[in-house]
């Protein structure tokens, strides 16, 4: 269909609803279609030379804004909470609860270490987040064609934000639905606002923004894009949707995960680092 799914890093179940997806997206028009995509470790990289990259939290978790006592706390919570996150042999309401208490930990912490809001871009500009390779064109197509893209991430808005900012593609057509940082009037972290984001409640996060997605009402064609099980859930507000194709990367514990990827992914990309292929497909669309 296009040559990018020749890449050795893509799987389908059924190719041919893919196609006969595709080809109804791109019948309808480019201006029917908008892009909802997960941040962490799907718009940025899993890892590098081998090296895990981080995630919102991690580069705070990493940075000097942290204690080291903190630091080790941290490290603890990722430690116990990540293989339960990744977990594929325990249902989803069971590792729930246990997320909720990852972040709710996690963020107790950092509200603790009284962040400064003029140190962010710093410890983004010196950490090891990378955007995917490819990102540039994905961003500056969706632009070009006045495709929204909404970047819906259980990771930190602030953050990711500035990702984005610093890598020069933070365009007008994005909207994120993420946790905010609550700053004092003296620019001190002293909460997260609203209601939390964690991995499992993208449904309730996207119930909540209805009234994004009604603005986005003429756009019933969506491309979703994640990495865990519970970004499918972030097209739930979309209304009177009438195509989704969902693309998942698969990064960690392949083997294990790969069926349940298969069966809720139609594409699967499986350890690959670059937005080569969502690209492919938008320029299919557009
Ligand atoms: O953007 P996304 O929704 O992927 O952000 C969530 C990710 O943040 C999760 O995959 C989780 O592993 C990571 N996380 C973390 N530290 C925390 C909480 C979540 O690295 N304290
Ligand atoms: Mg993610």
């Amino acid at each position: 269909m296009i040559p990018e799914f020749s890449n050795p890093s893509v799987c389908m179940k059924d190719p041919q609803r893919v196609q006969d997806i595709m080809e109804s997206m791109a019948k309808a028009g480019s201006n029917t279609v908008q892009v909802i995509s997960d941040f962490d470790m799907t718009l940025t990289r899993f890892a590098y030379n081998g090296k895990r990259c981080p995630t919102c939290h991690n580069i705070l978790d990493n940075s000097d804004l942290v204690s080291e006592e903190c630091k080790e706390q941290l490290k603890e919570l990722l430690d116990t909470y990540y293989p339960i996150e990744i977990d594929c042999s325990r249902p989803v309401d069971e590792k729930l609860p246990l997320m909720v208490e990852w972040w709710t930990k996690a963020h107790a912490l950092l509200v603790q270490q009284r962040i400064k809001k003029d140190h962010l871009a710093l410890v983004v500009r010196e950490s090891d987040a990378m955007l995917r390779d490819g990102y540039q064109l994905f961003f500056d197509h969706l632009h070009e064609h006045s495709i929204p893209l909404l970047i819906f991430s259980a990771g930190i808005g602030d953050i990711l934000e500035e990702v984005i900012r610093q890598a020069k593609v933070f365009h007008p057509n994005i909207n994120v639905f993420s946790n905010y940082m609550d700053f004092d009037d003296c620019g001190v972290l002293r909460a997260f606002k609203g209601e939390l984001i964690h991995i499992y409640n993208k449904r309730e996060g996207a119930l909540l923004n209805s009234g994004h997605f009604e603005e986005l009402r003429a756009r019933p064609n969506v491309l979703l894009m994640g990495d865990s099980l519970g970004d499918l859930n972030m097209a739930d507000g979309v209304q009177d949707m009438e195509n989704i194709l969902k693309i998942g990367f698969l990064n960690d514990k392949v083997e294990e995960r790969k069926q349940s990827y298969l069966d809720s992914y139609d594409i699967v990309l499986v350890k690959d680092e670059t937005l080569v292929v969502p690209n492919g497909v938008l320029l299919y669309l557009t």
